[in-house]
Parts: C-alpha cells; structure tokens; sequence
C-alpha cells in the first residue's frame, strides 16, 4: 500500500456524528432551528436544468456579502465554508515546523489542519471561569508564531474578546498571521472586520451556516486585506462553490430581515433559558453566539443520552480541558427552548433521585 505523507498516516480524522439527526431537535451543532429565507428555497426550486449542466459563476456574490458588510470587494472572498476558508489558510501560511497558536478547548477544524502541514501546535487552556487567557497569549505571541487563531465568540465557550484587545494583539506580532473566526458574529453584533481591515496579519472569517441557516449548502468568506485575500485565492480550486451556494447565497444576503428576526428570537431564548436554568440551580455559560454550556447534576453523559431518548440532541463536552461535564446547547426559538426545558427537567428529576 503507498503510504500518504506521514503527516497525513500520523493524522486522527476530524469526525462529527451528523448522521441521522433530521427527524430530532438538532440542538448540538449550532445550527437555526428555523432554516433560511423562504426566498432561498424559492431561487432554488426556480433553477432551469441547464444551470445544473454549467459551470458555476461567481459574479456578484462577494460583491452581495461586501455591501452587506459595507467594505470593498477586494476584501472579501467566498469559500464552500468556513472550513475551507481555514484549509486554504493553512495550505497557504502553514509550514513544517511552524508554531500554531491558539487557545482550548476551541473549533476542533484548526488542529487537524495545522497537523496536516506538519505544524507546532500550542494551545494555551482558557481560564477556569472560561475568560480568554489574555496574558499566556500575549506572552506566547513574543515567539512570532506562525499562525494564530482567535475564535471569537469561541466555540464552545462562548467567550467574546473586544476589537480593541485583537486589533492590540495583532499590532504586537506583525510577522504572525491573526486569524478572527467570527462564525457567530450574527448573535453578537461585534465584529473585528472595521478595526481590521487594513492590517496586512489579520483574516476574519464568517459564514452562512448559522444565523442564515445555510449549514448544508456551504458557503463562508474571509475578509481581510487584498494581498490574504490573493494568497487565499491561489490555492483554492476555480470551482470549489457550487452554484447552488452562490443561488441560495445571494438570495439569503437580499433578506437581511429574515436573519435578524432569528438573531432577535434566539437572544431572546437565551435569556429565557438562562432563567430557567438558573431557577432550577444549575449551572450555565452564555456569554456570546447562539450555544450555551450547560453543567447538568449527576453524570452528563447520562443526561445527553437521556435527552436523545427523548429525542433532543445536545453535543457533550466530555473530556474537553477546562469545561468537562457540560453538554453544548444550541439556541432555538423560545418554543425549542421550552421544549428543551420540558425534556431536560424531567431528565434531572430522574438523575437527582435516581
Ligand atoms: C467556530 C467555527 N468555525 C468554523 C465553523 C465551520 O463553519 P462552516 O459551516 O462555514 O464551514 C464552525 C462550525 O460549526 C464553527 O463553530
């Protein structure tokens, strides 16, 4: 058998179990629980087949996410995801031997790329009450890594940094490409792009997955100065987003409103969820994006196959470093949320008294 790189032998698959989950409330990856604009179904469903037969072409889809953004389109590139956004960065910057800056637990996409390029991986552990650890990364940038991540918010912890405190850090290490994974900027309005843009070390990375409830379909952008912008380009494929994102892309930035009313409806629910919570004593994190972390009693694994059971999926942080015995919860609608609430009281009933 011919070997692959042995970067790639050495490397454990990223898998997440996404199979069989249509038919549950889908409370564990994140997505909307309500689906995109009505107008993106429609643009797709009004395809002619022969858009099927050609292929797909790009003008006016960075165009529609810059003005939403309000930045030149030299800005901004598409990409069938965030996470190709993230590979093309470390096919790109990536280098044998390089360091690999970033914080845990975080988006577990990162790691296995860096691994891919033969990379020097540091994560430096969040804070016990889940603040960034502010002064271990600013030490650690005065070695110039070669890449750093900042997941802002950070999933799953939710922790939010300002654009005050990224845009310092990344004027301290000139030499160290600062990536702003802003995947969850919808549900927390803070975005570093403005504060950014002009730095020639700073991407940011946003996407359609969530708030415009567009996880299947793929589409991401990176957004940062012209010569990333280029870099990222050159090593992505000329067709590498099919034309159903670009469709349903563009139909999805003409409706702004439909995103918004979600965004309103899910911080909504947060509170209200938060309360719940809090009224039956158990602990929870919900600083930023669309996800809480939730420490039920007893044993949490229990708990999250009990919710399975009761046909809820949350995703469980067992193991992870600094949040282990909590689960991620997904924010719905208010009435997901109650019927989360139903489900997760009668399952601690049972574990309380059990
Ligand atoms: C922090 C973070 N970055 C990136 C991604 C990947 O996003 P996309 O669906 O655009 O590939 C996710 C998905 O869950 C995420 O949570």
């Amino acid at each position: 058998m011919i070997k692959a790189k042995p970067d790639v032998e050495a490397l454990t698959p990223y898998v997440a179990p996404l199979e069989g989950r249509r038919s549950l409330l889908r409370l564990d990856f994140n997505e909307s629980t309500v689906g995109p604009s009505p107008a993106v179904v429609d643009a797709i469903r009004n395809l002619p087949a022969d858009a099927y037969a050609t292929y797909p072409e790009y003008a006016g889809l960075n165009e529609a996410f810059a003005a939403t953004l309000g930045v030149a389109v030299k800005h901004v590139e598409a990409f069938n995801g965030v996470d190709a956004a993230i590979r093309a960065i470390f096919d790109a910057y990536g280098e044998r031997g390089g360091a690999f800056l970033t914080t845990v637990p975080t988006f577990g996409y990162y790691e296995p790329c860096a691994r891919q390029q033969g990379m020097v991986i540091d994560e430096v552990p969040y804070l016990d009450d889940l603040k960034y650890p502010l002064a271990a990364i600013t030490r650690r940038l005065e070695a110039r890594p070669r890449l750093f991540f900042i997941c802002n918010p950070n999933n799953p912890t939710g922790t939010l940094m300002t654009s005050r405190a990224i845009v310092a850090l990344a004027r301290a290490a000139p030499e160290t490409l600062v990536v702003v994974d802003e995947l969850y900027v919808a549900f927390t309005g803070q975005s570093v792009v403005p504060a950014a843009l002009e730095l020639s070390n700073v991407v940011t990375l946003q996407s359609l997955s969530k708030a415009a409830g567009l996880a299947a379909v793929r589409l991401g952008f990176a957004v940062g100065h012209p010569t990333i912008i280029d870099r990222l380009r050159r090593v992505t494929g000329p067709y590498d987003i099919n034309m159903f994102a670009v469709v349903a892309g563009k139909a999805a930035l003409a409706d702004p409103d439909h995103m918004q009313r979600y965004v309103a409806e899910v911080l909504a629910a947060r509170t209200w969820t938060c309360g719940e919570l809090e009224r039956l004593g158990v602990r929870c994190s919900a600083e930023g994006g669309n996800y809480m972390l939730v420490w039920p009693p007893g044993d949490c694994e229990g708990v999250v196959q009990a919710l399975r059971a009761r046909g809820i999926l949350v995703r469980s942080m067992a193991r992870k470093p600094v949040i282990d015995g909590s689960f991620r919860l997904t924010i719905g609608t208010v009435a997901h949320m109650q019927r989360f609430m139903t489900a997760f009281s009668a399952v601690i009933d049972r574990e309380v008294h059990a």
